[in-house]
């Protein structure tokens, strides 16, 4: 039985993310997503909103690969995995640009805690110049967001907007 660790702050979760658990699937037999609590950041979305919008869209997959669990976590990632009696922490690398912070976490977290490996996992090319940061902003400014998230989070954006 391996299980992953997918961390984010999936705020909110993209299309890209869904390709790299999907991808994660066919290596692990179960995958935690575990959304980040960070009180020093203001997000877009409630973590109950991002752990609810998570178990909407992951229903698919979970239903037709491995087990796909959502939780949230709080202070060290690697305390964290081991609680959860994880392999390894999944991250997604789309560009070089992401590897030299993707790096530094992977080799601190092996010095914090050699028992887990970090596994990289590259998105669609589709999907390698998303993230929530600029899906938020596009969205805020009024552009398009189609096919960048799943159609439930860009319902939830949008009532978000109308209802903050
Ligand atoms: O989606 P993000 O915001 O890029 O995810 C970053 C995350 C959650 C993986 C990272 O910030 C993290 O692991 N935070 C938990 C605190 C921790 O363990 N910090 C030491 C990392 S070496």
């Amino acid at each position: 039985m391996r299980r992953a660790i997918f961390p984010g702050s999936f705020d909110p979760v993209t299309n890209g993310h869904l390709d790299i658990i999907e991808r994660g699937c066919k290596l692990f037999d179960e995958i935690i997503v575990a959304i980040l609590v960070n009180p020093a950041k203001q997000p877009f979305f409630t973590v109950e909103e991002r752990q609810q919008m998570l178990n909407g869209v992951l229903q698919d997959i979970n239903q037709r690969q491995c087990r796909v669990r959502v939780d949230s976590f709080q202070g060290l990632l690697v305390n964290y995995a081991v609680a959860q009696e994880a392999d390894a922490i999944v991250r997604g690398i789309r560009a070089i640009s992401d590897y030299e912070y993707e790096m530094q976490m992977a080799l601190m977290n092996r010095r914090l805690e050699p028992s887990i490996e970090t596994v990289f996992m590259m998105p669609a090319e589709t999907y390698s110049y998303v993230s929530s940061r600029l899906v938020k902003e596009i969205f805020q400014l009024g552009g398009i967001i189609d096919g960048l998230v799943p159609t439930l989070v860009e319902k939830r954006m949008k009532e978000k907007m109308m209802r903050p």
